[in-house]
């Protein structure tokens, strides 16, 4: 079978393809959901995978090993793997699958250096002219400090490398932000990629998530979306990986949009490819709207969780040909991705305490009344199956989605499902969308 016919959409009755997930969160169970959708998917895997994904994919255990991974791919002709989180990618995943002559999505070890390392994606920005806040990047501890003891206070202080979304410190006074760079630097909470520390100046604004496809070379850019990264109701708490989102998000609208394309997206793409490093895979750039413009907070080499919830049931179009076109670089032949028109809301339940230490082992009931609200869907992400039960096995437990006519009503539709279920102490937040609908000019038929 020829992978670069049905990146072309040229489908036949043979041409359908073993897919392998990997990953086990929202993000992860939006995946699968939607390539089992697809007309080229014949059997779907998912290691290690949750409950709801379980119902739709064949669960598998492989190591991290990665070697033993293509081993079992090849053994189980996998034609198509799909990568979620951003470790295996920063760890060379694609690079090995790709050696074994597997096709795999996502961006190679070197490319994936656009997450792995915020010094690195800084200075891409830097070189390119791509708008972002001012830094430094600093390697001792005592240059860090007296840095800070110089410059306008808040700052931000990031870990270099990945430290699952908790790298990221505010510094609002500037014993917090020395604080923070003894924590990343001296104390090494984040073990090695802690080796170096960003510190940001603060920007003001309103936050947006970009998602696009990339080739290497051609872009193709998702509706736009948001999340909400703090614990508590009005932005307020800890940051965790995402409470919530919606889409479209008012925020981007028409001309921002072509700004952050142009600024921003094309440059990242073709900077990246002038270091002999083409990105192909998801390409998410987290913005600060400011008044002068969208600023990059950070890239991502990966899909946004939970963005992928309220992204995917968004888009009408078959995803497999899309993800193959990324790998064989031939994005520029998809001109004519359907969108719906609907919007659509993601309200994440959560365990008691997350993001502080939280218990598991909660059952779950009411997910198939949830599910049973027309326009609603219920994404797992830490659910696991325990003697015909589901139980909760993580911090973020359920992305409840709903997808209606306009935002508000896809966000009143959504907690509607979240009503539906319960497990105990379980915790979300009542305000998700509460920038979009406070807003008086609404774009968000537009994208
Ligand atoms: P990051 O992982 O770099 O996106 O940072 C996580 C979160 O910290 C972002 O979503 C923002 O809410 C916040 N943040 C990071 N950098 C800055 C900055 N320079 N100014 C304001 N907020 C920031
Ligand atoms: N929702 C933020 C992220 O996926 O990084």
């Amino acid at each position: 079978m020829c992978l670069t016919e049905i990146s072309t959409y040229t489908t036949t009755k043979d041409t359908t393809l073993n897919i392998l997930v990997i990953g086990q969160g929202g993000r992860e169970h939006t995946l699968v959901w939607k390539l089992a959708q697809s007309s080229l998917a014949q059997k779907i895997y998912c290691t290690p995978g949750n409950a709801g994904i379980a119902q739709i994919a064949e669960p598998i255990q492989i190591d991290d090993d990665f070697t033993k991974l293509a081993d079992w791919s090849e053994a189980k002709n996998i034609d198509l793997t799909v990568i979620g989180p951003e470790n295996p990618l920063a760890a060379g995943i694609v690079d090995v699958l790709h050696e074994r002559g597997l096709k795999a999505f996502g961006p190679n070890k070197q490319a994936a250096r656009l997450e792995g390392s915020k010094d690195f994606a800084k200075q891409l920005m830097l070189k390119n002219d791509i708008p972002t806040a001012a830094y430094q990047t600093f390697e001792d501890a005592d240059e860090a400090i007296a840095y800070i003891e110089d410059i306008k206070i808040p700052v931000f202080v990031k870990a270099d490398g990945l430290a699952a979304g908790k790298g990221v410190i505010p510094g609002r006074t500037i014993a917090e932000a020395t604080q923070a760079v003894k924590t990343i630097l001296v104390d090494k909470t984040f073990g090695n990629a802690g080796n170096s520390v960003v510190i940001e100046e603060e920007l003001i604004g309103e936050e947006a998530s970009f998602t696009v496809l990339v080739d290497g070379k051609n872009c193709l850019p998702f509706v736009s979306s948001q999340d909400h990264k703090m614990s508590h109701d009005g932005d307020i708490g800890k940051n965790t990986g995402g409470m919530g989102a919606y889409s479209p998000a008012p925020v981007m609208t028409p001309e921002l949009h072509e700004y952050v394309m142009e600024r921003v997206v094309h440059p990242t793409v073709k900077g990246m490819s002038d270091i002999g490093c083409p990105f192909k895979g998801v390409l998410y750039v987290g913005l600060m709207i400011t008044d002068t413009g969208p600023k990059v907070l950070e890239f991502n080499c990966r899909f946004g969780d939970p963005e992928t919830q309220v992204l995917l049931p968004r888009l009408k179009s078959d995803l497999v040909p899309l993800l193959i076109a990324c790998i064989d670089g031939t994005l520029d032949q998809h001109t004519d991705v359907q969108w719906r028109t609907e919007a659509a809301a993601c309200v994440v339940m959560a365990s008691g305490g997350y993001p502080n230490p939280y218990q598991t082992g909660k059952t779950i009931t009411g997910l198939e009344k949830a599910d049973s609200i027309e326009g609603v869907t219920v994404f797992h992400a830490g659910t696991k199956e325990n003697e015909n039960n589901v139980v909760t096995a993580g911090g973020r437990v359920l992305g409840v989605t709903a997808l209606a006519d306009d935002l508000k009503s896809a966000i009143e539709k959504a907690y509607r499902g979240v009503t539906a279920i319960h497990f105990e102490d379980a915790h979300w937040r009542k305000d998700i969308g509460h920038r979009a609908l406070s807003r008086t000019i609404v774009n968000y038929k537009i994208r």
